[in-house]
């Protein structure tokens, strides 16, 4: 349950990048020699990454945020002898499928019903233009998966979709492909597999939207320092400067311009808020944010920020509520398509507790100055929503409680327990 706070106050660490962690396992696994992660995120979809590798014939030791991966090399994954079971992880079920439709074994991959909805075609189909052998067991372009795995060849891909999670997948399964494979998107979406590719000794170059990998290049195994997750920063961001006589400092946060939408966004809006230390830790820029309690305006968030915020939106949106005048998300109907549907998942709950929102075909109108009621947040077993609105709740009027709080174990399992230690009520 959370309540009104009358002042939030401290210095706060976020746990590790999700993305970058997930990243650390899949290369770490296919590099040659020890690859060692600090920071690693230990939150259910970064450990389903684990549990599938380790199927592949991996042996990977975890101690709290501290994992040791014994990477085989390129062709030192073996076919595993179970279905890899991927939970709740969109970025494990899409990026895996990359290697594995380059391997010389059957793979089987399924996870938790979020992910038997959620769209494969977009990896299915340019896998397929390499040559792999990878299918939808229903013929519905989802999960569950087989892939026979084949030899592949390169190809020039240009994705519909600013997706890093289809980008990753084609790069790496031209990682096991000779020759240059390359994928254009329309806006960049987050470079960490490029940069950390790069890290480990392979060749990705990167112009504009395009990145092109050499196929067959050895990875060698890293020691990685991995920043905190900037999608997990942006909830205390936003709580910093919503609630009343606050002053928080976020520690070690990545501040990766395809990932940072969220400081143009706040800067746009007229946020106190502060880059201290910057710094790049591990070939990723690293900084500390001072955010204070502000008076903020409403804007237009559109094509050429969502892909640096997608993730971010749902707290976005918590926080525009709270803005003088309207703010306006659009070209984000990436949204319908993640772990909610999130349009409509934050319209339903933000609606739920008093504020003038309009869901759009491709993002939502936010009425801003609104005041808050706590309600039952339905978070649709969404980690994102239930973080967004505790964060709404410790504004709102009254009491919020949620249906499955438990859901935020995805990608930030001490949540709760840092509002705990940072709230005055
Ligand atoms: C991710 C990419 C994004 C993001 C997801 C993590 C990644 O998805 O929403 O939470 O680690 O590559 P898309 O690739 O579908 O945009």
């Amino acid at each position: 349950m959370i309540e009104k706070v009358t002042s939030l106050k401290g210095e706060i660490q976020i746990p590790g990048d999700k993305s970058i962690s997930h990243r650390g396992i899949m290369l770490g696994s296919i590099a040659e020699g020890i690859t060692e992660l600090n920071g690693f995120l230990d939150g259910a979809d970064c450990r389903s990454t684990i549990s599938c590798f380790q199927k592949l014939g991996i042996a990977i030791q975890k101690e709290a945020d501290h994992v040791v991966i014994h990477g085989k090399g390129l062709h030192g994954l073996t076919a595993p002898t179970e279905v890899l079971d991927t939970g709740n992880s969109g970025t494990t079920t899409r990026i895996i499928s990359g290697i594995l439709c380059a391997q010389n074994f059957t793979s089987h991959i399924n996870g938790d019903a979020s992910i038997q909805k959620r769209p494969m075609k977009r990896i299915i189909r340019p896998l397929q233009d390499m040559g792999a052998c990878i299918y939808s067991d229903l013929g519905n372009d989802c999960a569950p998966i087989t892939i026979k795995g084949t030899a592949l060849h390169p190809i020039h891909y240009s994705s519909p979709v600013a997706s890093a999670q289809v980008k990753s997948a084609i790069l790496l399964a031209g990682l096991f492909t000779e020759g240059e494979t390359s994928v254009t998107e329309p806006i960049l979406s987050r470079n960490h597999t490029e940069l950390m590719i790069n890290g480990f000794g392979g060749e990705v170059t990167s112009i504009g939207t395009c990145a092109t990998i050499k196929g067959l290049t050895d990875l060698h195994g890293q020691k990685i320092a991995i920043p905190g997750d900037i999608s997990s920063a942006a909830y205390f961001i936003v709580a910093g400067l919503l609630c009343k006589n606050a002053e928080l400092l976020i520690k070690n946060v990545n501040t990766n311009p395809t990932r940072a939408g969220i400081l143009k966004v706040v800067k746009r809006m007229g946020g106190n808020m502060k880059l201290l230390n910057e710094r790049i830790i591990s070939g990723e820029p690293v900084a500390d944010i001072l955010v204070q309690t502000s008076n903020l305006h409403g804007i237009t968030i559109d094509k050429e920020l969502i892909p640096s915020l997608i993730d971010e939106v749902p707290v976005i949106a918590v926080l525009a509520s709270q803005a003088e005048g309207q703010t306006v998300i659009k070209d984000a109907a990436e949204l319908k398509v993640k772990e909610s549907n999130r349009i409509d998942t934050v319209c339903e709950n933000l609606c739920a507790m008093g504020c003038h929102i309009t869901p759009t075909e491709d993002g939502m109108i936010i009425e801003g100055n609104q005041t808050l009621h706590g309600t039952r947040i339905q978070t649709h077993l969404d980690h994102r929503i239930a973080m967004a609105f505790a964060i709404a709740g410790l504004i709102a009027e009254g009491e919020t409680t949620f249906d499955h709080p438990e859901c935020i174990e995805i990608s930030y399992p001490t949540f709760f327990e840092t509002i705990e230690k940072i709230q005055n009520k």
